[in-house]
């Protein structure tokens, strides 16, 4: 351990305080009772995120909305797809994905992902056909290969969403995430680069698929006039769509809008504090951190790493322990009870798929937070306990 590491386990829950910024927005709101999005003539706390996060993220046009998983859902409704139709999602993401495409009465199709968290794309090429859209999960912020998949989507027509929840600031060849396909979905929930609890936000370059998004998020009657640009496509869809009512509301902008400036450092933070504790994990034999593709800049306030050599689920559970002895906690995802990000928990799609890939993967790999905030005697206590709960269990040598 660091001589002068922490004598307490660090704390991975406690996101950032907000800026205090936030706070005279905030009271100001409390005030004056301005808490929806449509009230004030103009300058809306949300209305100017939107704008702020357009320009930040380098898109045409942005929505914000009560979550990540809402901002999936409005896109593929404002894709237009036929009910049944079939979207690629990688087999490894978070239960509120499947269910967004359930939701949109479409059909989940899973993709193996590989010992790397990214999408196979011998499977994904062998899925495509059939399929009427494709969903990407950078799941844990890992960005599968881009390129591949935007090539094989363009060559059959298919429209690309990218399900950005953990991958705010990450880019790829230099260009942000969420920007490649046709919508980026981000989050706003706690445990993401930019916390207001709750929250999410779409951005898309497409005015037609914006002004139906806007329209069915709730922007009922006339209030699409408080949205810049695309008048007219708003008064041909207004009343021709439904209303799902998944707005923003002023408390969560106000929240959010202070802490953009803060993404960058973030980011680096973030990108800091995972790589120092990737080179202290990998010196293990026993514990493997897939290396990021190379055109992927990622922007991490997690780390996964993989048990390498742990032949049973016992010696699985053992690592657990023995961490958890040295006052770290690991998930394995796909060994505790009821993991959301284990798909054959996801019973609501009906009987689980064979993907044997994805499943050996979820059985050894490991899944441990760590927020920017956290200073480098906090990481290396946390790396520290990881390699020396697998040693613990495997034996003590060391990598060469
Ligand atoms: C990969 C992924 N996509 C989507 C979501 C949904 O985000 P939200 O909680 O904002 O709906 C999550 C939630 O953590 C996630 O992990």
């Amino acid at each position: 351990m660091a001589a002068d590491g922490p004598i307490t386990p660090p704390n991975v829950y406690d996101a950032e305080p907000i800026p205090e910024a936030a706070r005279a927005e905030i009271d100001r709101l409390l005030a004056s009772g301005d808490l929806f999005r449509y009230t004030a003539p103009e300058g809306a706390p949300v209305a100017l995120l939107e704008a702020e996060f357009a320009e930040l993220l380098g898109a045409r046009y942005a929505l914000a909305v009560s979550s990540c998983s809402a901002a999936l859902f409005l896109t593929l409704k404002a894709l237009d797809l036929p009910r049944g139709a079939k979207v690629l999602i990688p087999a490894f993401t978070f239960a509120a994905v499947p269910s967004a495409v359930v939701h949109a009465d479409c059909e989940p199709v899973l993709v193996e992902v590989g010992a790397n968290y990214r999408v196979d794309m011998a499977d994904f090429a062998a899925k495509l056909p059939g399929a009427a859209a494709v969903l990407i999960s950078h799941m844990r912020g890992h960005t599968s290969d881009m390129d591949a998949i935007m090539a094989l989507a363009d060559a059959a027509g298919l429209p690309v969403v990218e399900d950005a929840a953990h991958s705010l600031g990450t880019k790829w060849h230099g260009r942000n995430i969420g920007t490649i396909g046709k919508v980026g979905c981000f989050s706003f929930q706690s445990y993401k680069m930019i916390n207001a609890g709750e929250g999410g936000i779409l951005i898309t370059d497409d005015p037609e698929l914006a002004a139906r998004a806007v329209i069915m998020s709730g922007a009922y009657e006339h209030n699409w006039k408080k949205h810049p640009g695309l008048q007219n496509s708003y008064m041909y869809w207004q009343n021709r769509l439904p209303l799902y009512n998944m707005r923003m509301q002023n408390l969560s902008a106000a929240v959010i809008r202070p802490q953009l400036p803060e993404l960058a450092r973030r980011v680096d933070q973030g990108r800091f504090n995972h790589d120092h504790v990737a080179a202290a994990l990998n010196q293990s034999p026993w514990l493997d951190v897939p290396a990021p593709l190379a055109p992927e800049e990622r922007a991490p306030d997690s780390i996964q790493f993989n048990l390498v050599g742990f032949e049973t689920d016992a010696e699985a559970r053992a690592f657990q322990a023995e961490a958890k002895l040295r006052g770290v906690s690991v998930q394995v995802f796909g060994l505790s009870e009821d993991n959301a990000r284990a798909f054959w928990n996801w019973q609501f799609l009906g009987e689980a798929p064979d993907l044997p890939q994805t499943r050996a993967m979820l059985m050894r790999a490991c899944d441990v937070r760590l927020p920017t905030r956290l200073t480098q005697p906090e990481l290396d206590f946390i790396a520290d306990a990881l390699v020396s709960a697998a040693a613990a269990v495997k034996g003590h040598s060391t990598r060469n």
